[in-house]
């Protein structure tokens, strides 16, 4: 696997697989690598003729009392992963090549953001678009990939793509879960072993709401409460949102008519861990 340090030589990688006809998927991330992230790298194995995942933990999506400083890094362990998947090439970058002195652009993605987690970190998605722009006028893949479980984020850079008109197409993968039903994060390993315990109840309320959608409920408050009630029996949990919303435009709904997500962002301590529940037909999140 090829390391890439600089901005250059990651465009002239690309420039030069593209010139031999090269179809070149993509998969951003901020490292510390679990399954969710490694079913991206095998999805866009299977797909594209070369895969390139990229490490940068970004500093512009964090706000000022997160924990940019202490998220997790292992950039050997991911070597070794990525390494193990296939991966092509790994672009590593520093903060001096992705910001150098005299950065001024904001990026903006509007009302898809006005609510979940662009409600409680309005830092968050300019940052997220800002780099994936970036990313994407680095890497110029074909494909890019993006889990499930980041849900809002998955829409927001959908939007971007389009409104953007880059010459690529974003692809939404499930989302990966522990065998308890907790879905994977790099932000799981903070848990401490009763957090951790507690946790489940996140996808068990999103389970219970979903099996409530099966059996006719649409009312999108009723669901909602059935998540915060069971969210409320693990004595740990402190919900920041529980949401039913348009999947399509990320706004609060009454009733799920088409396709609805049930999103939750919940705190252990400090940890704050996201998951969500599609209701509805299955559906292709791609644009
Ligand atoms: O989902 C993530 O890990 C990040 O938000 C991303 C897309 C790599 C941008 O920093």
């Amino acid at each position: 696997m090829k390391i890439i340090r600089t901005v250059g030589e990651m465009q002239a990688f690309s420039d030069e697989a593209r010139a031999r006809g090269k179809r070149i998927g993509f998969t951003p991330t901020m490292g510390y690598l679990h399954e969710g992230h490694l079913s991206l790298v095998r999805a866009s194995k299977a797909d594209n003729d070369l895969t390139v995942a990229s490490i940068y933990v970004n500093p512009t999506q964090f706000g000022p009392t997160e924990d940019l400083e202490k998220y997790p890094r292992d950039l050997a362990r991911d070597q070794e992963l990525l390494e193990h998947e296939g991966c092509e090439a790994l672009f590593y970058p520093d903060n001096e090549s992705m910001y150098p002195p005299g950065f001024q652009t904001e990026l903006r993605v509007k009302s898809i953001t006005d609510h979940l987690c662009g409600a409680s970190r309005p830092w968050h998605f300019p940052g997220v678009a800002l780099i994936v722009a970036k990313l994407f006028n680095m890497v110029k893949p074909h494909r890019a990939y993006f889990g499930q479980k980041d849900y809002q984020q998955a829409r927001v850079i959908r939007r971007m793509v389009i409104d953007l008109n880059f010459d690529l197409e974003v692809v939404v993968c499930p989302i990966v879960r522990e065998t308890d039903g907790l879905a994977m994060s790099s932000r799981n390993a903070y848990l401490s072993d009763e957090e951790r315990e507690q946790a489940i109840v996140l996808s068990q309320a999103l389970e219970e709401a979903n099996e409530m959608y099966r059996e006719g409920e649409r009312d999108a408050l009723k669901l909602k409460n059935r998540i915060s009630l069971t969210i409320q029996r693990a004595p740990l949990a402190k919900i920041d949102y529980c949401e039913v919303v348009d999947g399509e435009t990320i706004q609060p709904i009454e009733r799920v008519e088409g396709t609805g997500v049930a999103a939750l962002a919940v705190f252990f301590g400090k940890t704050r861990l996201i998951d969500n529940h599609i209701l509805g037909e299955p559906w292709n999140l791609s644009p």
